[in-house]
């Protein structure tokens, strides 16, 4: 059944949790849409995972749009959420609501995410009142590590604990649909997600949010580079693909391969 942003508000009202994963790619997206994920979030982690930059700073809008065509266009059921990359929304609301509007209209994306809160709540409304859905992003927020000068876990002081609450609510207020809290303590997403009808989807933030989100690569242990803690690992893909790779290679090199039922 296909999946709508009105889908994700009516699980969390009857306590149904939201599953969701990131994908960049037609099989990756063919694949998580078969086996009846709720929502695949076209991230900007692409920049880390799949291009191998340091961080996501580097992740153009272009870029986005093009993954974003690629995963929408072999989506039937799933709820398709293109992420705003840094500096495609924090220019002026304009900017953002053409932007924002290039992910729906050009890459077929039913909703796009914004990192941010109470700064760029203007914006945020100004997108909405467009028709088109946003989802919000508190916590962590990657797009600005070199802000806060690393990936430690947000909002664990009761100042920047007080300003997340402030700052759901107000995205709340301003028509998100959803917000995706990442990497801060258990008890506040626990508060927060209670204190909102809108479902909260945590990465890193406890089992008492609506819902939870990994970056497919990490769980599959495709991305090895580094792990954090909250990343369960369900395959070690990577371990899998040089293994696979090593055999052909020797296979190729002893003259094994192909045989003659593989040849014409
Ligand atoms: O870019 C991304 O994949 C994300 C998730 C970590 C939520 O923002």
């Amino acid at each position: 059944m296909k999946k709508t942003t009105a889908t994700l508000v009516e699980m969390k009202a009857r306590g149904e949790k939201i599953a969701a994963l990131t994908a960049y790619d037609y099989v990756m997206a063919a694949i998580l849409d078969e086996i009846g994920i709720d929502l695949i979030l076209v991230g900007d982690s692409l920049g880390t995972v799949f291009a191998g930059y340091q961080t996501t700073v580097q992740v153009t809008l272009e870029q986005m749009l093009y993954h974003t065509r690629i995963v929408s266009q072999h989506v039937k059921n799933a709820l398709v959420v293109g992420d705003m990359p840094f500096m495609s929304f924090q220019i002026s609301p304009d900017e953002a609501v053409r932007n924002a509007g290039r992910f729906l209209q050009e890459a077929g994306a039913e909703a796009v995410k914004l990192e941010g809160g109470e700064e760029i709540a203007p914006t945020v409304k100004r997108i909405v009142d467009a028709g088109i859905p946003v989802m919000g992003h508190l916590g962590l927020l990657p797009q600005s590590v070199h802000k806060f000068g690393g990936y430690a876990v947000r909002a664990r002081s009761s100042q920047e604990a007080e300003k997340l609450r402030k700052d759901a609510k107000i995205l709340q207020e301003c028509g998100v649909f959803s917000i995706v809290l990442e990497k801060i303590p258990r008890q506040l997403a626990r508060e927060v997600s209670e204190s909102l009808t809108i479902p909260t989807v945590g990465i890193g933030a406890g089992p008492h949010c609506d819902g939870q989100i990994l970056v497919t690569h990490d769980m599959l242990g495709l991305f090895e580079r580094f792990r954090p803690r909250f990343v369960r690992r369900y395959a070690e893909l990577s371990k899998q693909i040089r293994q696979a790779c090593t055999a052909y290679l020797q296979d190729v090199k002893r003259g094994k391969f192909p045989s003659l039922e593989e040849s014409f």
